[in-house]
């Protein structure tokens, strides 16, 4: 067997940054279903294991952003750990470390993941973005195990997997595809994709005279028609893994609980939260207890295709009064506009796996004044709203998961390091991501997260920095983009070529930086806020 167990390791990985992934969510993601946290308060110390850390940039940048915790990022292939190790360095960072090494081998011997719990060892945090469902049986099965052998009791493990019945429809075109790779001739790797697709859309036939496929799953068409062979890298990364299995929620659990690993909740917040289900699944959804039928049935009615589901090995519920406590006393910060969208059509609209909901602007809106206004706890929102605990989590994790708030990490002990450290570290992303780095965050130290940036908004911040002003200030980004062969792009993603309105169109771009951006990089430390006159 080749080392890499048949997963799909010719080409690396993307460098993401996943704010589901960071310590404070996970610690939410505990709290709404009632469980103790594995830290007692925001900025304690803690241990932090990452299986299948890819690139390393996601846990390189949690890592800067918790100085206070240490991290360890597994992965099988060399390339991911020597780009993970070398970003490492460049960030200067001493509390993150990369180990190549496969869960197969690290199930049978798992002393290089340190000391065990007994001993001292062991992780508050275990987290596997994007792997489970994508390797064969044994290595999901060394997975688990590995995450469970390395969590400390009521550690907590996140693990994120395609699910049925969301990606039915796509296994006919990842079975075609996996067909047409093992009879393709290695001088053409693309040639098996580009016949996978278009003998399928083949297949359904027309709108006119459609095949009994058409009939049979309609959605498909459209699945095609997201398939764009231009991204080969990720198309493979997705589709040819020989342990490529979407998994139905139930199957995954028990997986799971063969190795003490039990669900806990979702870091897809709202799913946490099942008054938001349609009211028309509510009667046959709420009457079963069965868990896993339970959640079956949500996936099945709300054709889930991605979940993010938090477990716990060692259940340590809190009381209801803990529970108010902690709750209680979490701070909240204002992340990115709209968080007052009075001036929206349907304001408090939000778009969930569980489809549309709609919130109450009575209720809504005051809650989402007061975190626009700055920092507060959720016990001064309870205060101000009346809202039950239960509704205000709900109304949070809707703000939460829409990217309008994050956790303030209020007055840590080590704020000034923490903050000197993240500025540090978005300089030096700045400069990779100037320099041609496909990475697209920075560091929001007082927060716990991540902005996405794209190259254009670093060329506008590294020439405004420079002091420049129009026009040379856009002739220096459009030269900038030039250099890395980048095109500027139209609101709609359609390349720009005319001068003119690339002129133009940066000029709205830089507006935007300096008035949206720039100000919400420096209200939550990720720049230095300007110096008062
Ligand atoms: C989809 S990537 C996720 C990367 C990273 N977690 C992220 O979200 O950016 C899955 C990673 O798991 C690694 N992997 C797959 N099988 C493995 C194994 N048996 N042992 C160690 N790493 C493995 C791959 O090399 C790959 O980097």
């Amino acid at each position: 067997m080749a080392w890499d167990h048949g997963y799909y390791s010719h080409s690396t990985y993307s460098s993401g940054f996943f704010r589901e992934l960071a310590p404070s969510w996970l610690d939410f993601a505990a709290l709404i279903k009632g469980h103790s946290p594995p830290r007692s308060e925001e900025g304690q110390p803690f241990h932090y294991l990452e299986l299948g850390c890819g690139m390393g940039f996601g846990l390189c940048l949690q890592a800067a952003l918790h100085p206070e915790g240490t991290f360890l990022g597994i992965d099988f292939n060399p390339d991911h750990i020597s780009h993970a190790e070398g970003l490492r360095r460049r960030l200067a960072l001493t509390n993150v470390r990369f180990l190549e090494a496969d869960f197969v081998a690290l199930a049978a011997d798992p002393a290089p993941l340190g000391p065990a719990p007994a001993f001292g060892g062991g992780y508050q945090y275990v987290v596997a973005h994007g792997i489970a469902t994508w390797v064969r049986e044994p290595v999901q099965h060394a997975l688990f195990a590995v995450a469970s052998a390395a969590l400390r009791p009521a550690g907590l493990f996140y693990c994120s997997y395609n699910t049925q019945p969301g990606w039915l429809g796509r296994t006919t075109f990842q079975k075609l595809y996996a067909l047409e790779r093992s009879r393709a001739d290695p001088a053409d790797p693309r040639a098996p994709l580009r016949r996978a697709i278009a003998g399928l859309r083949e297949l359904l036939g027309t709108a006119e005279q459609p095949s009994a496929l058409r009939h049979a799953i309609p959605l498909l068409e459209d699945d095609l028609a997201g398939l764009d062979p231009e991204q080969f890298d990720y198309l493979c990364g997705e589709f040819a893994n020989d342990g490529w299995q979407p998994l139905y929620v139930a199957d995954l659990h028990q997986r799971c609980q063969a190795h003490k690993l039990h669900p806990l909740g979702s870091a897809t917040l709202p799913e946490s939260f099942e008054q938001l289900l349609a009211p028309s699944l509510k009667g046959l959804i709420f009457a079963e207890v069965n868990p896993l039928i339970r959640q079956t049935m949500i996936d099945l009615a709300t054709h889930k295709s991605f979940r993010r589901d938090v477990f716990v090995k060692g259940l340590d519920p809190l009381t209801l009064q803990d529970a108010e406590q902690r709750i209680g006393g979490l701070g909240l910060m204002p992340l990115q506009p709209p968080l007052s969208p009075g001036q929206e059509a349907e304001p408090f609209t939000f778009a969930t796996s569980f489809g549309k909901v709609q919130g109450d602007p009575a209720v809504y809106g005051p809650i989402a004044d007061r975190l626009a206004a700055g920092a507060c706890t959720i016990s001064e929102l309870q205060d101000l709203s009346g809202q039950s605990t239960a509704e205000l989590l709900m109304i949070l994790s809707l703000f939460l998961d829409a990217g309008w708030i994050g956790f303030h990490r209020g007055r840590l002990a080590n704020a000034g390091k923490l903050m000197a450290q993240a500025q540090r570290c978005n300089v030096v992303l700045m400069d990779l991501i100037a320099g041609g780095r496909p990475y697209a965050s920075l560091l929001l130290p007082e927060v716990g997260t991540a902005l996405s940036v794209t190259l254009v908004d670093v060329l506008i911040h590294k020439a405004i920095a420079e002091g420049l002003q129009d026009p040379m200030l856009s002739t220096c980004v459009l030269m900038g983009l030039e250099q890395m062969g980048v095109h500027l792009l139209a609101s709609d993603k359609s390349p720009i070529s005319d001068p003119e309105a690339q002129l133009e169109r940066l000029g709205t771009l830089i507006t935007d930086f300096r008035e949206r951006r720039l100000p919400i990089l420096q209200r939550l430390g990720a720049l230095p806020k300007p110096k008062r006159r």
